[in-house]
Parts: structure tokens; C-alpha cells; sequence
């Protein structure tokens, strides 16, 4: 048997993975207009669960409901959403693998009509979505408090983490950036500024998060814009706030139109720069697809973690696959042994 590290288990606070690999947070737009699970979300999750793999990062989960991406998104702003996510978690519990929930406000990239958007400035992000209202000091206290809330109703699903979701050019990401950052106050300006707001998220999720679950964030690492963020500038606001959270989940784009070089693992060296410059675990993401080039991640230490989004969403059986063509026994549920015994 080959040694592997992808399938070595892995140990972050009390919530402990039997393998490195992490199904990543990707919507379904498939609740009904008030944010519910349903069997969609159930099926879809549970297979990959069954497929082994150890961590799942639930898709972008609303804290208020102009922070939807689309009407169809999942919500976590009201008691009643905590039902149906906490069947979703004790189905994927019960075979074995770790839950964590992205929450989630998208800010000026808001799909859904009739509702009023929000951004730190301004600015729309393009004619298909409206212009968004500049979001005052109070506004922004209740978006904090509606994290808060979100990640006290997670905890009560039963979630063995959190994903605070702040990339891809939604709320978070539009304060992190000056491309679509232009306030004059104290979350405007200088890096320190526009940190202000995902610092004073993490400080209010931490009131009701219990201390020995991990919490970490999702950053774009690269705006791939003149005068957006680099990944130097993602480094010094990790390294600002990161006896706070656990680790980091590296993507990259998202705050405007740009042009970005796509190829087999093109978001990987973001997540090694991060990893070594602010000794962080990470978890890096984007074009990864088979077990030799997880296995040179992970044992590399490019990332700890490595998440495959659209191949699970091809293969939700890519671990036991991966694990039987490279000869590595792994545990599956028992009403599918008689699979790997060839
Ligand atoms: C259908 C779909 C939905 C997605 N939704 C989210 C999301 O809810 N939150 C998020 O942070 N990223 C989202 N993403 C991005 C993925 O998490 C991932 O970063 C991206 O697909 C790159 O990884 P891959 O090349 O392995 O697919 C989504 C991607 C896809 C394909």
C-alpha cells in the first residue's frame, strides 16, 4: 500500500476528519423562496457523505435575506431554518463525516428583485444587478448581529464548523477591497479599516460559537485588478486577525469583471503563500481533480486541506474511487462493501 497523507486523518479544535478531503461550499439555487432545505439538499449532501468524503462545507447560507445571491439560496436568518439543517447535518454526521456552514451575505452582488442591496459604497457591481445603497453604521451592526444570530442557529443544527464567507466579491469582500471599498470612515480606507468589519464579525460569531469549534474564512486571495487586492494584502489582513480563526479557505476573484488564468490547480500557490506567511492551516481549492495532485498538495504542505467542486459534483464517489485505484483501503458504509471487494 502507498503511503498517503490525503487520506491521513486530520485533527483542527475538537473536530476530527478522517481524510483532507472537503467537499466545497457550492449553491444548489434550489430552497424554496424562504430558504428551507429540501430533498435536494438532503440527497445531494448525503451522497457525498456516502462517497467519504470528510469534510462538507454546506453552500452560501444567508444571515439576512437581501444577503441572498438568488431567491432559491438557503437562509439561516430565523429560528425556523434550524430544523431542516439539522436533519441535513445528523445524515451526513451519521456516516462519518465532519458539517461546516458557510455563512454568507452577498452584498451588492444580491439577485434576488424587490429587495433593497446594500454595499459599502455605491457602486453596482454590473447593469444585471441594482445599484446598491451605501450601508450606514447602524445597517452595519444588525448585518453583524444577523452573523451572530446565524451562527448561534448553526450551532443548535449541530455544526461542527463555520465558514465565514468572505470572498468572491460578496459583502465581506466589497469592504476587504478598495475596488469597491470608497468610505471615508473608520471601514474605509486604509487595510486596517476595511478589515474592520469581517474583525467585528468574527469577535460577534465568537460570542455564541463555542470555543472548541473551529471557525475560519474564505478569502479571494488575488482581485486580479489594478488597485485590487494581491495576495501580500490578503496575507497582512490574515496575519491582523488570525488568533481569531482557525484557517483559512484560499479562492481568488470575484469583485469585478477581470481576466483570470485558469489551469489545474491555479488557485494552490495563494494557499502555499498564506500558509507560510502567516503559519495558518489552509484549505486550497479551484481546478483540483484527481489523487496525484491532492497527494502533492497535502504532502507538500501547500494546503492541509484540499476541497474538489465541480469533480463531486461529477463523481460524489471520487474518495472510494481515488482510494481503490491507488490500492488504499478506506472504510465505507457497510451496505457498499461488497463494492470494493472486487
Ligand atoms: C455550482 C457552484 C456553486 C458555487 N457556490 C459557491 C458558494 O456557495 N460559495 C463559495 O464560496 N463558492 C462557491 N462556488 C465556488 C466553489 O466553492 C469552488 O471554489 C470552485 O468551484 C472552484 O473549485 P473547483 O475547480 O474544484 O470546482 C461554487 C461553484 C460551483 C461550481
Amino acid at each position: 500500500m502507498i503511503n498517503t497523507m490525503l487520506f491521513e486523518k486530520y485533527n483542527i479544535k475538537n473536530m476530527e476528519l478522517k481524510n483532507r478531503i472537503v467537499m466545497p461550499p457550492m449553491c444548489m439555487y434550489t430552497a424554496d423562496n424562504q430558504g428551507y432545505v429540501n430533498d435536494w439538499h438532503m440527497t445531494h449532501y448525503t451522497s457525498r457523505a456516502i462517497g467519504q468524503v470528510g469534510l462538507i462545507i454546506v453552500e452560501a447560507t444567508a444571515v439576512v435575506p437581501n444577503g441572498r445571491i438568488s431567491a432559491n439560496d438557503l437562509g439561516i436568518w430565523d429560528d425556523s431554518h434550524i430544523n431542516g439543517l439539522s436533519k441535513l447535518v445528523n445524515e451526513c454526521q451519521d456516516k462519518g463525516t465532519k458539517m461546516a456552514l458557510q455563512l454568507a451575505h452577498a452584498g451588492r452582488k444580491c439577485g434576488v428583485n424587490e429587495v433593497e442591496t446594500v454595499a459599502p459604497s455605491s457602486f453596482d457591481f454590473s447593469d444585471k444587478y441594482s445599484v446598491p445603497k451605501e450601508i450606514t453604521k447602524d445597517e452595519i451592526k444588525n448585518v453583524i448581529n444577523a452573523f451572530k444570530e446565524g451562527a448561534r442557529r448553526a450551532d443548535e443544527a449541530g455544526f461542527d464548523a463555520i465558514e465565514i464567507h468572505a470572498a468572491h466579491g460578496y459583502l465581506i469582500h466589497e469592504f476587504l477591497s478598495p475596488i469597491a471599498n470608497k468610505r471615508n470612515d473608520e471601514y474605509g480606507g486604509s487595510l486596517e479599516n476595511r478589515t474592520r468589519f469581517l474583525k467585528e464579525i468574527i469577535y460577534s460569531i465568537k460570542e455564541v460559537w463555542p470555543k472548541e469549534k473551529p471557525i475560519w474564512i474564505r478569502v479571494s486571495a488575488d482581485d486580479y485588478l489594478e488597485g485590487g487586492l494581491e495576495v501580500k494584502d490578503i496575507v497582512d489582513m490574515i496575519n491582523n486577525i488570525k488568533e481569531h480563526i482557525d484557517m483559512v479557505h484560499v479562492s481568488s476573484g470575484g469583485i469585478d469583471i477581470a481576466d483570470i488564468n485558469v489551469y489545474p490547480g491555479y488557485q494552490v500557490k495563494y494557499s502555499e503563500t498564506i500558509k507560510e506567511k502567516c503559519y495558518i492551516p489552509t484549505i486550497a481549492v479551484g481546478w483540483i481533480t484527481n489523487y496525484e495532485q491532492s497527494e502533492e498538495i497535502i504532502s507538500n504542505h501547500r494546503s492541509d486541506l484540499v476541497a474538489l467542486g465541480r469533480e463531486l459534483l461529477r463523481n460524489p464517489y471520487w474518495p472510494i474511487h481515488e482510494a481503490m485505484r491507488k490500492g488504499i483501503k478506506i472504510s465505507i458504509p457497510e451496505q457498499y462493501e461488497r463494492a470494493i471487494k472486487l
